[in-house]
């Protein structure tokens, strides 16, 4: 099957997945879950669940146990993004083709559908992990899920980030930031994937090494779409990181360089992948990112 098709099909998988997992929208606080369901249903690309699905292929065992976690992560993911939009942050109003959630439901529900949505995935990995089959490898998804969520993690990432805006950084600075910012929650997507389908601590090692260069790539195509992309596209505005004079690898070294390091990147980690094992489906998902125009 064509590429296309075979990504069309696994997104409208994981959109059933998730939909049952959501709240019911009900009860004196319906609007929380309104907000949260508004946010969580607009449409990404739901890469972490993908790539945490296809790495449990990877290791030949995709099974229940995986889906929780992988509605957990897009939960994580999408209020990262909801708080990541507020004004004190990147102040944008478009995400994902509709306004932002706090610009369609006001700043103080912008704010708790992040804190909402961040503890409803924590709501179903404890859960998961109760009726687990293999509660220990349960708890340590739960774990990489947590870890690289925090301070250690993406919001580590996001706070140097929104410290740094005025400033021009170095690279090493901008890579410390996008390793936490974005690498970290593609990383907790492989890491978790391998350790349900039972990797071993050396495969581990390499699963988590890849993440972190496809995090990399990704994000530097996201600045890269920032400058040149289509917004009805993106389905978030450009120019944002102009706007809030981020430092990026397109300020720093212009589109066509990124461009390079960002392929560079993703064959590393094809490499990595290449000697992991065989997911030809995978091998072309991190090919298109660093083609993607959304
Ligand atoms: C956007 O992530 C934030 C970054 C880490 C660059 P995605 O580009 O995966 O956003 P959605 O999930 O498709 O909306
Ligand atoms: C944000 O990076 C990464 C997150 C953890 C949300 P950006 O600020 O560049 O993401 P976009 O461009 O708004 O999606
Ligand atoms: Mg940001
Ligand atoms: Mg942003
Ligand atoms: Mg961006």
């Amino acid at each position: 099957m064509e590429f296309k098709a075979e990504l069309n099909n696994r997104v409208d998988y994981i959109e059933k997945i998730i939909s049952e997992f959501l709240p019911i929208e009900e009860g004196k606080q319906k609007l929380i879950f309104e907000a949260m369901n508004y946010s969580v249903l607009a449409g990404g690309k739901r890469l972490r669940p993908m790539i945490m699905m296809e790495v449990a292929k990877l290791f030949n065992n995709f099974g229940q146990e995986v889906k929780p976690f992988m509605v957990a992560l897009e939960m994580i993911h999408t209020y990262s993004l909801v708080h990541d939009d507020l004004p004190e942050m990147d102040d944008d109003d478009y995400r994902r083709g509709r306004l932002t959630t706090h610009k369609k439901f006001g700043h103080a529900m912008g704010v708790l559908a992040g804190d909402a949505l961040l503890n409803y995935a924590y709501e179903i990995c404890a859960e998961a992990i109760i009726y687990s089959q293999d509660m220990h490898a349960a708890a340590r998804a739960f774990e990489i899920l947590a870890k690289r969520a925090g301070a250690y993690g993406m919001v580590g990432g996001q706070t140097v980030d929104v410290l740094s805006c005025d400033n021009e950084l170095d690279r090493d600075t901008l890579d410390f930031i996008y390793k936490k910012k974005t690498s970290a929650l593609l990383e907790a997507a492989m890491s978790i994937g391998a350790v349900l389908a039972g990797a071993n601590e050396e495969q581990l090692v390499l699963v988590e090494k890849m993440g972190n260069k496809v995090g990399l790539a990704f994000q530097i195509q996201d600045d890269i779409l920032d400058v040149i992309g289509n917004s009805e596209v993106i389905g978030k505005p450009v120019l944002s990181d102009e706007k809030n004079k981020k430092t990026t690898y397109v300020s720093l070294y212009g589109v066509e360089k990124s461009k390079e390091i960002s392929k560079a990147l993703m064959e590393e980690a094809i490499g990595i992948l290449d000697f992991l094992g065989e997911n030809e489906f995978l091998k072309q998902l991190f090919i298109s990112l660093i083609d993607r125009e959304k």
